[in-house]
């Protein structure tokens, strides 16, 4: 059986008799973005449909994904069936689930809103973060039977993190507790005292029952000892924060360059924060440059001013250079620039969090380079401790130092979001790793200059007749880095060529003696011989280096850190069956014995390279021949 249903449903009679009178009485009504968090039971599904049951309006391209859903069919053309409706919510979010979060659209008389649904699973803390980055509100959902549970307090932790400062704690399933009274106000007590020592100011508790529809839309008769407004009547007054970003100092991100035509020059984006009008004297950072506004361009014409929320384009009254990641902010009263930061991350990869790798951050319209110290300390969401962890897993949060390979206008979170919120993602799988809020600049950073040297790499260099640059072995162990490059700095001493050679073995006796052979600490080993090996090609010397080097990231952080020409990656391609045949230190065998942990090649993985200057095979080539070749290659550039 094929059912149908009904397009819209809408109390409103307005639609039926003025409709133009109707839309624009739509377009101006405010719009109020909230989400809905919990653990998995607690009954999130059965809320949103209740919402969007009782609240009557239920938009076209929600029903076609319900339709769609073979879980859902309606009753016959008429009204659909709560159930059924809650059931293909569920359904489809369920589908969507490792995508992203499902987003709902209702509208009431006075409102329009958005809801993020998320799922409720522990994994999933990372489609919560992106829900709440952009929400008003907070309906955190808790089982009357159950209580107050550890995802109740992470996502509670994380929307007090994420600035959202609207809370409506919705105790749900009150008619599994009889419409208990005493439950709801032992829930209360336990919820507060959490609340308060992770910053909550307020909260506003709820009674509820999304299955019954109590205190939903309409109040509920079995509760009458609840004098408080209904969860839809909360809804539809809670402020939206675009009122409080526009009190704020004018700041707009810009997109991109709009350049038609040689005469028009505009900068487009959507203001994060503030008002704008013609004559405003504004800045763009980082560069610092001042001019005036000339006018306010949208596709409806120009403007004589705009607030935050809007997307729109500015040109100004001066030729000045801006352009798309650049921030543009009221002259006199400009946000920070800088390029190290404290932050909290929540980390949401099943990869750790590794120290030293460099991971990209997008904050505002901008894309750059960051990477994470240790963490300062990582927060026991149940108790709020603060725990020592040398790295952060699947959910965790934690505060680091960031520091970026450029300066940037930013602004703590706490104050715009919109300038202070980032993520970060993984520059190999483009995976979003985590999310971050900052909290201030480091002072340092402003602090320490960079010195220009009078004898620079170029003067060493010209002196040893020679040109710098690093020659990086990498390639498992017993895979012959050590040997092939001892030759190669045989042969290019013997020529007269001024060489040094880091060695893995010998760098972890000295300098990297703290390190040990987990991702993180080789992540570290690499980063530091990386800028030792830089400053030695400042010093003019032709760098050799023999580490295994097990990860692409690493390999590429040092390469950028060289100019163009100057990294040559060596790959000395040896199968593990053979460099564990040979085991010359007789290190596989205890690898293999379970003696030697995290050995890469056995339990700890390698990552050939993807385009290395020269591959040599051990197998088809001596050390001698591969050698050869590598000192020709030196040679030739
Ligand atoms: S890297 O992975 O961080 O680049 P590095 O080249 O410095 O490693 O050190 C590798 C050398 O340390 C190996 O040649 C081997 O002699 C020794 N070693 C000891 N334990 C391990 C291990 N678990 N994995 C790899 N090498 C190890």
């Amino acid at each position: 059986m094929t059912v149908q249903i009904d397009p819209v449903y809408v109390t409103d009679t307005l639609i039926a008799e003025d409709i133009d009178a109707y839309l624009v009485q739509h377009q101006h009504k405010t719009m109020l973005r909230f989400l809905t968090c919990g653990s998995v039971d607690d009954g999130k599904s059965t809320l949103i449909g209740r919402l969007l049951y009782d609240s009557k309006m239920i938009f076209e391209d929600q029903l076609a994904t319900l339709e769609r859903d073979s879980k859902v069919s309606g009753t016959q053309g008429q009204e659909i069936d709560f159930a059924l409706l809650v059931d293909g919510l569920a359904a489809e979010r369920e589908q969507g689930i490792t995508i992203d979060v499902a987003y709902r659209f209702f509208a009431t008389d006075k409102r329009k809103f958005i809801v993020a649904d998320t799922p409720g699973h522990e994994q999933y803390t990372r489609n919560m973060v992106t829900g709440a980055s952009t929400a008003d509100l907070a309906v955190i959902l808790i089982d009357a039977r159950q209580g107050v549970l550890t995802q109740t307090r992470r996502h509670s932790y994380l929307v007090q993190l994420l600035g959202i400062r609207n809370i409506v704690l919705a105790v749900n399933k009150m008619d599994l507790v009889g419409y208990s009274q005493e439950r709801f106000y032992e829930i209360i007590k336990e919820y507060s005292h959490f609340a308060k020592q992770i910053g909550m100011e307020t909260f506003l508790p709820i009674p509820i029952s999304g299955l019954k529809g109590d205190n939903i839309v309409t109040k509920s008769a079995a509760m009458p000892w609840y004098a408080g407004p209904t969860l839809l009547g909360h809804l539809e007054v809670a402020p939206v924060n675009v009122s409080r970003m526009q009190d704020l100092a004018f700041r707009m991100p810009v997109q991109w360059v709009n350049r038609p035509n040689l005469d028009f020059r505009g900068f487009a984006g959507q203001i994060g924060a503030g008002v704008v009008k013609p004559g405003d004297a504004v800045r763009v950072l980082p560069s610092g440059k001042t001019t005036t506004v000339k006018s306010i361009v949208t596709l409806d014409g120009d403007l004589p001013q705009a607030v935050a929320g809007q997307s729109i384009t500015l040109t100004f009254n001066d030729e000045i250079d801006c352009s798309r990641g650049d921030v543009i902010v009221q002259s006199d009263a400009p946000c920070e620039v800088a390029d190290q930061f404290e932050a909290t991350l929540v980390w949401m990869d099943e990869q750790p969090m590794l120290p030293g790798r460099p991971y990209l951050l997008k904050i505002g319209t901008q894309t750059v380079t960051a990477t994470v110290t240790e963490p300062k300390y990582e927060v026991n969401v149940n108790t709020l401790e603060h725990m020592a962890s040398r790295t952060l897993g699947l959910n965790a949060i934690g505060v680091c130092n960031l520091s970026i390979d450029r300066a940037i206008p930013f602004e703590a979170y706490n104050v715009n979001p919109d300038l202070g919120g980032f993520i970060l993602i993984d520059r190999m799988t483009n995976a979003t790793v985590a999310a971050g809020m900052i909290h201030f600049a480091l002072r340092r950073s402003q602090n320490i200059h960079w010195q220009a040297l009078e004898v620079n790499r170029e003067a060493h260099g010209a002196l040893k007749t020679q040109k710098p640059c690093v020659v990086w072995f990498t390639g498992l162990s017993g895979s012959g880095k050590s040997t092939i490059a001892n030759l190669v700095e045989a042969k290019l001493h013997a020529m007269g060529k001024h060489t040094f050679l880091l060695d893995g073995d010998n760098v972890r006796h000295g300098l990297n003696r703290d390190l040990g052979f987990t991702d993180a600490d080789r992540v570290e080993n690499i980063r530091r011989v990386g800028e030792v090996a830089r400053l030695m090609t400042d010093a003019g010397l032709i760098v050799l280096t023999a580490f295994i080097s097990p990860f692409r990231s690493e390999r590429r952080m040092v390469r950028e850190l060289m100019a163009e020409g100057e990294f040559i990656e060596v790959y000395v391609d040896t199968p593990l069956s053979v460099a564990e045949s040979r085991d010359v230190k007789g290190l596989y065998k205890k690898a293999r014995a379970g003696q030697l942990k995290n050995f890469t090649g056995i339990d700890s993985p390698y990552e050939p390279p993807e385009a290395p200057e020269i591959i040599v095979n051990t197998v088809e080539l001596t050390a001698e021949d591969a050698a050869s070749r590598i000192v020709d290659l030196i040679l030739a550039r």
